[in-house]
């Protein structure tokens, strides 16, 4: 992808968090309709992209995905039912996921759209503590904006924002500089009835 190129957009579903949107939405119930997609390299902050007025009435599930040349390189499915711009994105809404070390009732101490802004570490997905040497994570938008205290988050001879992700299914460990980097976070939800359990809406 063209790393000058910014945001595309359409407007079909843009209501549906207030964002701005590209590719190919239909609004037929159970299918996925793209409501997010952020490049990398770009220089576009993502968590000021994802700003949303988000509208939760019908919102069964939400995919969050990772591509690469056209490839899936991960994914992560939420249970979307009752959540706002924010708080989907959470470890105790998983439905399913390709990082198979990942489980709903995981251990995490961070799993948070915007927790660490500060550090512009977004869409953070992090296991655990040791100093940035040591610390573990599946995921993270290497955004814009922010301190970017560590080592590994540093970037050379690229622009950001950068999306950082452990590869073959699992947890990596940050500072040995061995995560994939994905070209695309594209950001789908599925509507439906509120009242259908998540599992009936997902065949
Ligand atoms: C979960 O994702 C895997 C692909 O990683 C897929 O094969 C499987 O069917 C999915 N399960 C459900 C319940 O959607
Ligand atoms: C993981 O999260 C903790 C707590 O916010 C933080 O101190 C640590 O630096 C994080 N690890 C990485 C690799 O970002
Ligand atoms: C970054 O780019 C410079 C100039 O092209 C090059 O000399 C250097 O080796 C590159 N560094 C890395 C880590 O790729």
């Amino acid at each position: 992808m063209d790393a000058s190129r910014p945001f595309i957009f359409i407007v079909t579903v843009s209501f549906m968090f207030g964002m701005n949107v590209s590719a190919d939405s239909k609004s037929c119930k159970g299918t996925w309709e793209l409501v997010f997609h952020a490049p990398s390299g770009n220089g576009e902050d993502v968590l000021k992209a994802w700003t949303t007025k988000h509208s939760n009435c019908d919102i069964i599930s939400v995919k969050f995905q990772l591509d690469t040349f056209g490839e899936t390189v991960a994914f992560i499915e939420f249970d979307g039912r009752n959540t706002d711009d924010m708080n989907w994105f959470h470890n105790s809404r998983i439905l399913n996921s390709s990082w198979t070390d990942m489980q709903k009732a995981g251990t995490f101490n961070v799993f948070s759209i915007n927790k660490e802004n500060q550090y512009g570490r977004n869409f953070f997905i992090n296991r655990s503590y040791g100093g940035c040497g040591a610390d573990t994570g599946w995921f993270v938008v290497n955004d814009v904006s922010g301190s970017k205290p560590c080592d590994w988050e540093k970037v050379i001879n690229e622009t950001y924002p950068q999306f950082l992700y452990g590869k073959n299914g699992k947890v990596t460990k940050w500072g040995a500089k061995d995560y994939g980097t994905a070209h695309v976070l594209n950001i789908y939800i599925q509507r439906g009835s509120s009242s259908a359990t998540a599992n009936a809406d997902l065949q």
